[in-house]
């Protein structure tokens, strides 16, 4: 996991990722999360929280969040969104989701683009992490990168502002790498590298957690699992504790 804080601090200087508004894709993530807790309002933790924008659409329909980032300047973008009128309050908690301690439990817990950064083993601890911090009758939200997306998009590039980018895939280890650079400094460049998952490598991983896979969701909309087509980077899984 060692590339992770150069990668997502070099994405915010070079590119302003993390910067901006709360937008409508925003605002669909966390209509989703509504929708699947029935309309019912609550405590919820999100997980690499980047700029907050999530966590302010979630505080714009009254829940209360609290946001973990690892990067301080992301977490500092994303406490700006704690001084909004919403009805929900959020809390900014600048650390590492592997190593904080949080004594209160919550209702849900929403990981939105970033989930596989290190090994099977990391996952799984992360899984159990978030077994311990749901309530009982809980649920996580988390999405998963799509194998079949990105073995598609190999070689694919892509050039905005100052930056290239590059998509490959390392098809040993499953992971999709996702390579960024400056125009004219290829040597200096950052490289993301998440693990892909499809939904029955899900299940294999879930089987060694406290957890249980109750649903997926591609493009916002509920799905058979074996429906998981290759045309989304990422879908959404609903996970919630072994009784
Ligand atoms: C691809 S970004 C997505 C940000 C945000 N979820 C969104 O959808 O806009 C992944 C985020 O996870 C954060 N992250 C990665 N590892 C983390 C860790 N161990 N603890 C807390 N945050 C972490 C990164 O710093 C980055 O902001």
């Amino acid at each position: 996991m060692y590339w992770v804080k150069e990668f997502y601090l070099k994405q915010q200087e070079w590119a302003n990722v993390y910067g901006g508004g709360i937008t409508e894709y925003h605002r669909k993530n966390a209509e989703l999360v509504k929708n699947t807790a029935q309309g019912k309002l609550g405590d919820i933790l999100e997980l690499g929280a980047g700029g907050g924008q999530n966590a302010a659409a979630l505080a714009e329909l009254g829940y209360s969040v609290t946001a973990v980032e690892l990067i301080p300047q992301l977490a500092g973008i994303a406490c700006k969104f704690t001084s909004n009128s919403a009805p929900g309050k959020i809390e900014v908690l600048q650390d590492d989701f592997y190593e904080i301690n949080l004594e209160k439990k919550f209702d849900i817990i929403c990981y939105w683009d970033g989930f596989g950064i290190g090994s099977d083993d990391d996952q799984i601890r992360l899984l159990n992490r978030i077994a311990d911090w749901l309530k009982e009758d809980g649920f996580a939200l988390i999405e998963i990168y799509n194998p079949g997306y990105w073995k598609k998009t190999v070689g694919k590039t892509m050039k905005f502002g100052k930056v290239n980018r590059r998509y490959d895939y390392d098809y040993q280890n499953n992971r999709m790498l996702d390579r960024w650079w400056l125009r004219n400094f290829p040597e200096n460049s950052v490289c993301q590298s998440l693990r892909c998952y499809k939904p029955e490598d899900l299940k294999t991983l879930l089987a060694e957690t406290g957890l249980n896979l109750k649903g997926i969701y591609n493009d916002n909309i509920w799905i058979e699992d074996n429906l998981v087509d290759n045309k989304s980077m990422q879908y959404m899984i609903k996970l919630v504790k072994n009784k």
